[in-house]
């Protein structure tokens, strides 16, 4: 487990990513707002400059907690509909590989931010030095899963190898965890994933499964910060 010291020194990279992502937003953009504590930092920072109308620009969240903080910081929200597309989406990840292939959902919000880095000319991932990785698979892998559907889709999971875990909620562990959209979440210990398209193949299509957190050919871009210095991954 990581410790205080660790913590507050992940945190102040996620800061520094965060203020670099800053730098890619241009005046009249639309930009996709992820969710997690790095994005959160991009977002405060990002409202920080809408508000000295220094950028003009419009977002959607990709969860409701995001949404919440970029109305509290000043940046005018878009609802989603036909035809949006964001000129650069900038969200956080769970772990990344040298090709950019994305572990996400640890905050529970793969969905929208798939939904949301899909619809996206440009993600742009943001990254504390802990997340980078030469192989995904240490961080369990999420699913969001239909609650009814619940039951099989953990035979399924075990029987891909995957131990599936239902997610509690962290506030009230009495109870479970649920997704913006109230459906369950699943992580899934693999271990070190050695084919992750053919993994995400195998998963998308069992039913219940609404979503997994596999995210392989979507990001263009990460700003990875260790101590002060920022690398640029591309793909
Ligand atoms: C939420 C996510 C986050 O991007 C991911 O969990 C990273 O979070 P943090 O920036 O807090 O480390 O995928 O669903």
């Amino acid at each position: 487990m990581a410790s205080a010291q660790d913590t507050s020194h992940l945190d102040q990279e996620k800061q520094h990513a965060a203020r670099a992502a800053v730098q890619w937003v241009r005046d009249g953009m639309l930009v996709g707002l992820g969710t997690g504590s790095t994005a959160a930092h991009f977002i405060t920072q990002l409202g920080e400059k809408v508000r000295a109308g220094e950028l003009r620009i419009q977002g959607t969240a990709t969860s409701l907690a995001s949404e919440n903080l970029a109305r509290q910081v000043g940046i005018p929200l878009v609802e989603p509909r036909r035809g949006l597309r964001f000129d650069l989406t900038v969200d956080g990840a769970d772990e990344l590989d040298p090709q950019l292939n994305l572990i996400k959902g640890g905050g529970g919000a793969l969905l929208r931010e798939k939904i949301i880095a899909t619809a996206s000319d440009y993600m742009l991932v943001v990254a504390d030095s802990s997340k980078a990785v030469a192989q995904l698979g240490k961080f369990p892998l999420p699913l969001e899963v239909v609650p009814f559907a619940l039951p099989w889709v953990l035979d399924a999971v075990a029987d891909l190898g995957g131990n599936p875990v239902l997610r509690i909620n962290r506030q009230d562990p009495s109870k479970q965890a649920h997704s913006d959209q109230g459906n369950l979440l699943v992580d899934c210990h693999f271990g070190q994933l050695n084919d992750v398209e053919k993994l995400a193949g195998q998963l998308i299509v069992i039913p219940g499964i609404v979503e997994h957190g596999l995210f392989l050919g979507i990001a263009k871009a990460a700003l990875v910060v260790r101590h002060d210095q920022i690398e640029v991954i591309r793909p």
